[in-house]
């Protein structure tokens, strides 16, 4: 039974339960609850003593006020990300895989910032002042004015910002403070929600805008609490497929911007390089096309995106055929792979199926769906797309081929990197630089596929 004024807090999800129990009801995890002090954490509401309510004074919608000028941190796509610049007072998470370049980008996006005149903090839990140099020299970045220090304690960080006039202050990494107010070791859950609570506070408090560093884990959530996602205005995740170069940001959330902007970076010798024209990164290697391959004309935030789909279907020399995807959705792949077999004949009963997106995309679209379906068409029938063709178009598990958004836009971008055919819905048609090859049904896609004498 819990001390009195006492919870139990799963370190996994942060879950309250008023008793202990061996798995929580809420993640399944075993093991997780921790006891803590009720109102404890600084992070938690803690209950005020009574004390006299006051009316509220109510606002009308209409600002008074223009909005404060955003933060310009010199690089074009972590700004367009952010939805046009870093707001001042609001708490940005960036979230990635160790060794991913979280740190890399937030030194040369806070530095860039100081040289641009905003007056920026970067503390790091995580890397020696010594090895921040180093990497700044190496990036050339050795001159911006950043305040750096390294330091773990909130007590420490907050205290000093009483003090230092900052605009932007970045926080290497959330899991590395700890707050001597609780017992908890750095990187529990209720150290972490406390730090970042008090973090958030400080940045709307002072009108700060603060970036905390957020590692994931093996799953793919951001490690333990789910927590600070809430609390932030923004959740950005940093991505990219072990061995490609290129790393993309990402809004998942964004309280002051659309959440499907990206932006594109590549990571070389001296820091990350900006993307700003990424729509023939993601293409495979040209020359021959080979069956199995399908370039799809994708829309990633407001741009177009162009990204070759590879598939691969052989024969199978298990009893359960194996199905793996890289860079796109595996429930996707079972829908067209079952669209596939019942609307259009093809069998991959005791095949195996590999799908990969080139270049270490990951793409979310549904207007990939017909890509997909092409680039496993292709390889089942071993028969080539037509040269210079561009697919899109979503799938319905009737087997219809759906129009999707801004398919003109998708086209443009097609024509102007050489392509000159598209395989696509009938709503293609219209405002199309170049002949597209209209379906209605995905059997009608699968047919002209296995025509080799499609022109297009
Ligand atoms: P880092 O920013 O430390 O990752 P994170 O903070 O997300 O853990 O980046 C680590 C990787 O980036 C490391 O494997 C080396 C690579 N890197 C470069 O390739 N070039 C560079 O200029 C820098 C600074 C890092
Ligand atoms: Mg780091």
């Amino acid at each position: 039974m819990a001390r009195d004024g006492a919870v139990f807090v799963c370190q996994s999800c942060g879950a309250v339960h008023p008793k202990w129990s061996g798995r929580c009801d809420a993640c399944g995890a075993w093991n997780t609850l921790v006891e803590e002090a009720q109102g404890g954490p600084p992070g938690a509401m803690a209950p005020t003593k009574a004390s006299k309510a006051r009316g509220l004074v109510f606002e009308t919608l209409e600002a008074h006020t223009p909005d404060p000028p955003r933060i310009a941190t010199g690089s074009a796509e972590f700004d367009r990300v952010c939805g046009g610049g870093v707001v001042p007072g609001s708490a940005i998470l960036l979230a990635g895989d160790p060794g991913v370049g979280k740190s890399t980008l937030l030194l040369q996006v806070c530095a860039q910032a100081a040289l641009g005149g905003a007056k920026v903090a970067y503390v790091s839990g995580e890397e020696a002042v010594e090895q921040i140099r180093s990497r700044a020299a190496r990036m050339g970045l050795s001159q911006a004015p950043v305040k750096l220090a390294a330091e773990t304690s909130l007590r420490d960080i907050v205290d000093s910002l009483k003090r230092e006039p900052v605009d932007l202050l970045i926080v290497d990494s959330i899991q590395t403070l700890w707050s001597d107010a609780l017992e908890a070791g750095p990187g529990s859950v209720a150290q972490v929600r406390a730090c970042a609570g008090e973090l958030v506070r400080l940045a709307k408090k002072r009108r700060i805008a603060v970036i905390l560093v957020g590692h994931v884990t093996k799953d793919g959530q951001i490690a333990g609490p789910r927590v600070v996602e809430h609390m932030v205005d923004a959740v950005l995740s940093f991505e990219g497929e072990r061995g490609y170069p290129f790393r993309i940001l990402r809004a998942a959330k964004n309280r002051f911007g659309a959440t499907d902007e990206i932006g594109v970076f590549e990571m070389g010798d001296s820091g990350l390089r900006e993307v700003a024209n990424p729509s023939a990164l993601f293409l495979g290697e040209g020359g021959e096309r080979a069956a199995g391959a399908a370039v799809f004309a994708g829309i990633e935030g407001s741009r177009p995106v162009l990204v070759e789909f590879q598939a691969l279907v052989a024969p199978s020399a298990y009893g359960t055929p194996r199905r793996a995807v890289v860079g796109w959705d595996t429930g996707r792949l079972a829908m067209v792979l079952a669209v596939l077999e019942a609307r259009c004949g093809l069998g991959f009963g005791a095949r195996d199926v590999y799908l990969n997106v080139a270049g270490g995309l990951r793409v979310n679209e549904p207007a990939a769906d017909l890509a997909a379906a092409a680039a496993l068409a292709s390889s089942a029938l071993d028969v080539p797309l037509p040269q210079g063709c561009v697919v899109f178009g979503e799938i319905s598990l009737s087997g219809e081929v759906r129009a999707v958004s801004r398919m003109e836009s998708r086209m443009k971008e097609a024509a102007k990197l050489g392509f000159d055919r598209a395989l696509g819905p009938s709503a293609a048609k219209e405002g199309a630089p170049f002949p597209v090859a209209t379906v209605q049904k995905l059997a009608d896609a699968v047919a002209r596929i296995g025509d080799e004498n499609w022109k297009g």
